[in-house]
């Protein structure tokens, strides 16, 4: 049995939890405890990684001996029922008052039951969403997370060493309690797919309508990466397009095939939008869009449907390519509006209270999306708390403002030219939605209401109403059947 010396413990030592176990033992004050389901992947972390001093253990009870009271633990295991299976065994072997926190990608319905199961035992359990993947897990990520106050007296400090760090501050904020963690994960996740779908569609048109070479167009977006669009994900789409194949000599972008896989987080992010009735459709274009695309028995038999008559060609080049980078930032505004909305919905929904400007924050370093705009983001709610639609903000209204006559030439151009652009307009289109003074939501009550006596409100007085669509036409008073 190893004496109790580890501070922190890491189960599960496949990529993941190996490199947040290095991480964490190399911050000062960190004693790393690690245990593997199988053996072999301890023995080769700790024979590979002296320098970390870590305490490996080969059975959960000497794990749960080799920790410091009270005990933390971060599991790092296959999502779903790997990460069951471990906490059954961890609460065998744990005492009230230590801590379990689940750092894998876990669904946050399962983070909720998960953590109001083990708090019956007196244990403290947290999700947190890591973000960063492999190179951030090591380094430093971005952390969400869940759980109670309590755990995060302890918890707090030993993330805040490992997290990465954004102009001195860490990326690391107590997310909001039992599920709070995993949902803003998944959210930030849902942002990811939209701001990748964004920067396609604008490479696709661009290629389209310019004939730029992959080469060409990587150039294009270093330079985008100096201005307001800079992000790790511009600066990492510069780099694929500059990429050659070399078995072909070609670029690479156009040997790979064109069909996007997806680990089922933005399908997430979606179903949770609709449930709590928020329209995230930028993310959900983005979503769809991964999907068409992986569907070549379809795509092959719709490929012989026409498309329009005129090939697109770009008179001005240099006037195109600027249109389509305001589109793209300002369809960028409404994916991340669109995600902090979830976010306040969900919040609300299960009762967190979830500061959303130091959301804003932690994702500046470490994780996928991040970028300099999210301290706009975190600006705007720092003037407004409640800020109820983050594009209106004023540095993002005005953004829109100059940008939204490209926005319109660029959603246009990609219509009449056959290009998909899903993520472009339908960004515009809740753009449009949101600020039109009246919708026609008023006919869509008036069709509910004949077929389905679903009633409707008037804009002239107080009261719920139902005409008589089969008999006299009438109106009449009623309940709301809504
Ligand atoms: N945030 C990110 O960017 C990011 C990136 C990648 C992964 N992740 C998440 O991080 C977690 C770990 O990912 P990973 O790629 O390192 O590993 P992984 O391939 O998802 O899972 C492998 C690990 O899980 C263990 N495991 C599986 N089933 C188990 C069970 N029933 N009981 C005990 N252990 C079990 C395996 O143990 P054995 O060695 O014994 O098989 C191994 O250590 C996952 O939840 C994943 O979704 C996050």
């Amino acid at each position: 049995m190893n004496a109790s010396a580890a501070n922190i413990g890491v189960v599960g030592l496949a990529v993941m939890g190996s490199n947040l176990a290095r991480n964490l033992a190399s911050r000062e004050g960190n004693t790393v405890a690690v245990y593997n389901r199988s053996r072999e992947k301890t023995d080769a972390l700790v024979a590979e990684h002296p320098e970390a001093g870590f305490i490996p253990s080969f059975s959960y009870e000497e794990f749960a001996a080799s920790l410091t009271t009270p005990r933390t633990a971060i599991i790092m295991v296959k999502a779903g029922r790997g990460t069951d299976a471990v906490i059954d065994e961890l609460v065998k072997v744990f005492e009230p008052g230590d801590i379990i926190v689940d750092g894998g990608n876990a669904y946050f319905p399962d983070t909720i039951r998960r953590e109001k199961a083990v708090r019956e035992t007196g244990i403290n359990f947290v999700g947190a969403g890591i973000s960063g993947g492999e190179e951030g897990a090591l380094n430093g990520p971005s952390i969400m997370p869940g759980g109670s106050d309590e755990s995060w007296v302890t918890l707090g400090p030993i993330l805040t060493s490992i997290a990465a760090v954004a102009e001195g501050e860490p990326c690391v904020t107590h997310i909001g309690h039992n599920g709070a963690g995993h949902f803003v994960k998944m959210v930030h996740n849902g942002i990811e797919y939209a701001d990748m779908q964004l920067i396609a569609e604008a490479y696709d048109l661009i290629r389209r309508g310019t004939g730029k070479t992959p080469a060409e167009i990587a150039d294009i977006f270093t330079d985008w990466n100096g201005g307001e669009l800079e992000s790790y994900l511009i600066e990492i789409t510069a780099e694929v397009l500059r990429q050659i194949d070399a078995e072909t000599g070609k670029p690479l972008v156009d040997v790979i095939l064109d069909q996007a896989g997806a680990k089922g987080t933005g399908a997430w992010t979606v179903q949770t939008a609709l449930s709590l009735g928020v329209p995230v459709s930028g993310i959900a274009e983005a979503t769809f869009a991964r999907s068409l695309s992986s569907h070549p028995e379809q795509r092959r038999v719709a490929a012989a449907l026409p498309g329009p008559d005129s090939t697109f060609e770009v008179d001005d080049v240099d006037a195109f390519v600027e249109d389509v980078r305001q589109a793209l930032f300002a369809s960028k505004i409404i994916a991340y509006s669109q995600g902090f909305d979830e976010i306040r919905a969900g919040a609300e929904e299960y009762d967190w209270s979830i500061d959303l400007g130091a959301v804003a924050k932690i994702w500046r370093a470490g994780c996928i999306i991040r970028a300099q705009f999210l301290n706009r983001i975190a600006d705007a709610y720092a003037e407004e708390p409640g800020l109820p639609v983050l594009a209106t903000a004023p540095y993002f209204a005005d953004s829109i403002a100059r940008g939204q006559g490209a926005w319109r030439r660029v959603v246009v151009a990609a219509a009449q030219a056959g290009i998909p652009a899903p993520a472009f307009s339908s960004s515009l289109a809740y753009y449009d939605g949101i600020r039109a003074d009246r919708l026609p939501a008023a006919l869509v009550q008036g069709q509910r209401d004949f077929f389905g006596a679903h009633t409707y409100k008037r804009i002239d007085k107080p009261g719920t109403f139902h005409t008589d669509w089969s008999g006299d036409r009438t109106e009449s008073e009623a309940e709301d059947t809504h």
